[in-house]
């Protein structure tokens, strides 16, 4: 959806819009907003109500969950699906319920985005493999670890494809080595699972993964949901996390027996609609073929690489060889002479409508480390951040693509790079210290003439 939407540019023309930010979210499927629209007029309670929406609803929501444990080829007899708001939320579920002892390590890397690295902290000793200059995950560090802490090791977490780099993580491989220590595994599949078949292998497999977590939005289904995929028997221990309606199968002013699996875990009511839409994307991903999916974003993908590399002054962060593609996503990251990240981004927006991200993406240890920046640098930028200022903040601009990218989007972006590269842009360009965004002077985004919560649509003349 809104694939040719014509947007407004800083000098009054009207463009249609480029996203190549799909790492961040992706737009809506259009099968996801038809299925959404035919299930609406029978949406209603789950689980609870007698009528017949509430039954149909109940139905299309319990089928939700099979389909997202198809997606991942997950035998739901001995795992269960649990939805919830996104990836944080799911590692932060798993994070609350793991058991953990006192010397329990987390076995993680220096890659991960901080959603697969602050629920760790605190409740393990976190270690991190190193990734190599390229972006690769050292693997000789990964097994200098595993040597080092050996059955400490409780749970080995990692994402399944980098938000920074797009390099795709060894997670079978990983999956071997964390079970012949007796530990697990979790894949954060944030960004793996919009572009790879996920196959989390049968529960007896020494490649079987036991944990996966994945978020709608990045999958074409903009509404709200994720999905933790794991094994049933880790949350059956203890209490839900969360406790009330929903989450019981009988209660006494004193006693209370918790309901099964995945009720216990999805307390209150649940957001029906965003799992219906996530299972809908998931379907018709399915039905597309992944391997389909994956072949045409590995060309692409190669092709991005060509023409940036091609750019004059283009630094690209992790690997940049176009015959690599195989191993890594569509998320390219990179830099632009000494052009400010924000400002690249800004320039891209404004003047070309060609949507993009820049700055840290939420893993700053890994991006700074990438950029080479060192300790007294990161602590001069830290403490002028803190004061208010993040007009220095440290970062890359990212480009990511999707499954209904073409070649003409990236030749968009990089036209526009050769242009920004000889200073030939049109605005004049401020920065706004507290954001450290970019803005051109004297203009004003028309929101209202595209969209607006208060008032009718007017949409721009095309
Ligand atoms: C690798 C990775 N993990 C986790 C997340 C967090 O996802 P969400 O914001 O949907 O919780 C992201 C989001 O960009 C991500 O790229």
């Amino acid at each position: 959806m809104g694939l040719d939407e014509r947007l407004p540019l800083l000098d009054g023309r009207l463009a249609t819009y480029v996203n190549l930010d799909n790492a961040a979210s992706t737009p809506p499927l259009r099968e996801v907003l038809d299925a959404i629209g035919l299930f609406l007029p029978y949406y209603s309670s789950v689980h609870r109500g007698t009528g017949f929406k509430s039954r149909l609803s109940t139905a299309a929501y319990d089928e939700a969950h099979d389909t997202i444990a198809r997606f991942v080829g997950a035998d739901t007899s001995a795992n269960t699906v649990i939805f919830g708001k996104n990836t944080t939320e799911a590692i932060n579920k798993l994070a609350f319920r793991y058991p953990l002892a006192p010397r329990s390590v987390v076995l993680s890397t220096a890659m991960e985005h901080h959603s697969n690295d602050l629920p760790w902290r605190g409740r393990a000793q976190v270690v991190r493999a190193r990734v190599t200059r390229e972006g690769r995950l050292d693997e000789d560090d990964v097994d200098r670890l595993f040597a080092a802490y050996g059955e400490r090791i409780a749970l080995v977490a990692v994402s399944g494809a980098s938000n920074v780099t797009g390099f795709v993580q060894p997670i079978h491989r990983l999956a071997r080595k964390a079970h012949a220590v007796g530990a697990r595994i979790l894949v954060d599949a944030a960004q793996l699972a919009p572009h790879r078949r996920i196959d989390v292998k049968p529960d007896d497999d020494p490649e079987h993964l036991d944990y996966v977590v994945l978020s709608a939005h990045k999958m074409y289904a903009p509404f709200g949901t994720g999905a933790l995929v794991g094994r049933r028997d880790t949350f059956l221990q203890g209490e839900p996390e969360y406790r009330g309606g929903g989450t019981v199968e009988i209660v006494t002013p004193t006693d209370v027996h918790w309901a099964g699996l995945p009720d216990r875990e999805e307390a209150g009511s649940p957001n029906v609609v965003g799992a219906v839409a996530m299972a809908v994307a998931a379907q018709t991903l399915m039905n597309e073929g992944m391997d389909n999916v994956t072949r045409h974003e590995v060309s692409l993908t190669a092709y991005a690489l060509e023409q940036l590399r091609s750019v004059e002054g283009v630094t690209i962060y992790g690997e940049s060889d176009p015959g690599q593609g195989q191993d890594r996503v569509g998320v390219i990251a990179f830099n632009l002479g000494s052009s400010p990240h924000a400002l690249v981004a800004a320039i891209l927006g404004y003047e070309a409508g060609i949507g993009v991200r820049s700055g840290c993406f939420c893993a700053q240890s890994y991006v700074t480390h990438l950029l080479g920046h060192g300790a007294e640098q990161q602590a001069r930028w830290r403490r002028k951040q803190l004061a208010g200022d993040r007009s220095g903040r440290p970062g890359m601009v990212r480009l990511s693509l999707g499954a209904y990218n073409t070649p003409e989007d990236v030749d968009a972006l990089v036209t526009m790079l050769r242009g920004i590269g000889r200073d030939d842009y049109q605005g004049q360009y401020y920065q706004v210290a507290e954001t450290g965004d970019y803005e051109p002077a004297g203009y004003a985004d028309a929101f209202h003439s595209c969209f607006s919560l208060t008032g009718p649509e007017t949409r721009p003349k095309r």
